[in-house]
């Protein structure tokens, strides 16, 4: 079995994920996003990183970055279309790529998520904030770690932010502020499996990522939180998935979808389990299974 890692950025993650890899698959090829080149013709569709044919691959774990983002989903298609196991399905990047469209779909599939807006232009913003009411949180459409995350408590506050995003050409996604005492729950799911962890952010800082300066726990999480995760990532495709998840007064919502979350050797140590082993163990199993049928 072979197995193909599509990594965004060289990091150590798919270094740890190549080494777990190496254990279960016969032959591991780690390929950065901006050396493939798709080529469609009569021959039919092929993904190529320098002489090799991913296509011929038995499975591709994509991991990828929201830059990327167009080009990822047309590369999980055609991975798909050839019938290469990957962890998503044709629309699922398109959805984890935008984070006003991943709530709609979770929305849609009810899962619980804040009330979301997508504007274009400041004035139509602050007729939005008026119907979620203060504070809301702003989002650009793409980011990670925190970034591109925001909070205003007042018109005075968001209207300046507003006029900033325009200006720098960002899509917006508007959100009424569930209160969640700074800590959320990262929800890992590979396959039917689920592993947890809580990140509780410090002080008056109220984004609980742990690139904001949060803080890795075990988590707490109850059959609610479970359920939330398993259908957001059951509804959007996904097969191998992070996902957000806050408790608050009203309940329990999801705040985001996210293919290429955290991976690190931390992680297996809050869960009591190397969650990296398990994720490329289930993509051999998926591509043993598709292999046979
Ligand atoms: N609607 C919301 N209400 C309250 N807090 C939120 C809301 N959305 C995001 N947050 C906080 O901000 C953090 C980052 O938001 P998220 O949408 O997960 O973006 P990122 O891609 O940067 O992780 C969340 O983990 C949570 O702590
Ligand atoms: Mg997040």
């Amino acid at each position: 079995m072979k197995l193909a890692i599509i990594y965004g950025d060289v990091s150590t993650t798919h270094q740890l994920i190549i080494e777990e890899a190496e254990e279960i698959f016969d032959s591991v090829l780690a390929a950065p996003v901006d050396g493939l080149k798709m080529i469609h013709s009569e021959e039919g569709s092929k993904v190529l990183y320098k002489d090799t044919d991913l296509t011929e691959f038995d499975a591709a774990y994509v991991r990828t970055n929201d830059e990327d983002a167009l080009f990822s989903e047309h590369l999980v298609e055609v991975l798909n279309k050839a019938g290469v196991v990957t962890q998503a399905e044709d629309e699922s990047f398109s959805y984890s790529n935008n984070k006003f469209y991943s709530m709609k779909i979770l929305a849609e599939n009810n899962v619980n998520v804040p009330d979301s807006f997508y504007t274009l232009s400041p004035e139509t913003a602050v007729d939005a904030a008026e119907e979620l009411g203060y504070p809301i949180i702003m989002k650009t459409i793409e980011g990670a770690g925190g970034q591109g995350v925001m909070r205003a408590s007042s018109e005075n506050e968001l209207k300046p932010v507003m006029d900033t995003m325009k200006s720098f050409e960002q899509d917006i996604c508007l959100q009424e502020y569930q209160e969640h005492g700074g800590t959320d729950t990262r929800v890992i799911v590979i396959g039917n499996e689920i592993y947890a962890y809580s990140r509780s952010s410090n002080g008056d800082e109220w984004r609980s990522n742990l690139a904001a300066g949060g803080e890795r726990k075990e988590a707490d999480i109850t059959p609610e939180m479970r359920e939330a995760a398993l259908t957001a990532v059951r509804a959007s495709g996904f097969d191998i998935a992070g996902v957000d998840v806050i408790e608050t007064d009203n309940g329990v919502y999801v705040l985001e979808l996210n293919s290429a979350f955290g991976l690190y050797k931390a992680i297996n140590e809050t869960v009591g389990d190397n969650v990296i082993l398990r994720l490329v163990e289930r993509m051999h199993e998926r591509a043993m299974e598709a292999n046979q049928s």
